[in-house]
This record gives structure tokens, sequence and C-alpha cells, in this order.
């Protein structure tokens, strides 16, 4: 296997983590935002980027996971839901990458479910050729070609998530 050098460096990311809190910063103002964060793959994305969202806001988890080693099962597992009340929340999903979409439509439509007062979501990547269920993404970072990419929060068998910047995963031949 090799890890090579980095796709998006660790400036790169940054610099993309501070324009999407901006962004959200602004359309947030006056709201009730609940951010919430799918783990692993976004434990290094959310924190960061909460940091730099300068409105207030209160903070949840989703674990969930669909993938063994690069492919995925195409059955979604939550092992941990969101716990606040949501009938009063804005809600924003943030997620590492949306590969097929199947594992953020299926968090979407539960947490539609619970009737919160908006939701949007914010994925640091997008593999949009990849897409089989179309979701709605309203903050993306970068698109990108179908690699499988790890770094930054994105794991091989959950290698590799440490990695301060994303690198294009190739198996050894
Ligand atoms: P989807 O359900 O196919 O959209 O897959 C979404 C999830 O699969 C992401 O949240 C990741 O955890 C994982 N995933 C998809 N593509 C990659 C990749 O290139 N590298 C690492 N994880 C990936």
């Amino acid at each position: 296997m090799i890890v090579g050098k980095p796709f998006l460096s660790a400036g790169q990311i940054q610099t993309k983590v501070g324009e999407l809190a901006r962004a959200i910063s602004r359309d947030y103002a006056g709201k009730n935002l609940l951010a919430v964060g799918i783990l692993k793959g976004s434990f290094m994305f959310f924190p960061d980027l909460v940091r730099s969202i300068e409105v207030p806001l209160m903070l949840d988890f989703i674990i969930a996971s669909s993938y063994v080693k690069s492919q995925t099962t195409g059955e979604v597992k939550i092992y941990y839901d969101v716990r606040e009340d949501l009938s009063d929340k804005d809600v924003l999903l943030v997620d590492d990458i949306v590969d097929t979409g199947i594992t953020l439509n299926h968090i979407r439509e539960r947490i539609l479910a619970r009737a919160p007062l908006s939701l949007k979501i914010c994925a640091l990547l997008d593999k949009k050729e990849r897409r089989e269920v179309d979701v709605p993404l309203d903050y993306v970072g970068y698109v990108i070609p179908n690699h499988y990419v790890v770094g930054y929060g994105l794991d091989y068998d959950n290698k590799y998530r440490n990695l301060p910047y994303i690198s294009i995963f190739r198996k050894k031949a």
C-alpha cells in the first residue's frame, strides 16, 4: 500500500475550512444552529470547522458506518444518534466525504423524520461522479475525482485518519 504525497495539503484544507465557516456563519446568524458531526470520518474536519464558525451553536454527533475497507456495504449502521430535541433546531450535518450518497441520505432521512426547523449539509469532499443517491449538499469544500483518499479523518481499514493532509490511497500491486 502506498500513501503518496498530499493530494490536498494541510494548508489547502485549512483555507477551505475557513471559507466554509465564513459562509455558514453568514447564513446562520440569528438561527438556532445545531452542528452534527458524522463520525468517525469528520473527527478532524468537524472540530476545525466549528472552531471557525462565529455564531453561537450547539454540538452533537452521529456515529455511522457502511464501509468495510474501501468497499461500501450499502447497509448503514448507526452506533450513536443525535440526542438533542430537534424541533427547535437548525441542523447542519457535517460529513467528511460523499461518495455514493447512501450513508448521508440515510442519515438525512433519519434527521428529517424528527422534524428539525431546517436541515442543511456540509461536506469537505464530494466524489460527485460516484453518486448513486441524490443528496442535496449546501456547503462543499472540494469536488474530487474518483480516487480513494485517506488522511484528515479519512481511513482505509481505520488507518491513516491521523494524517494532517489528504492523500490518494493505492494498494500495492
Ligand atoms: P457513501 O455512503 O458511499 O457516500 O460513503 C460515505 C462514507 O464512506 C464516508 O463518510 C466515508 O466514511 C467513506 N468513504 C467514501 N469514500 C471514501 C474515500 O475515498 N476514503 C475514505 N473513506 C471514504
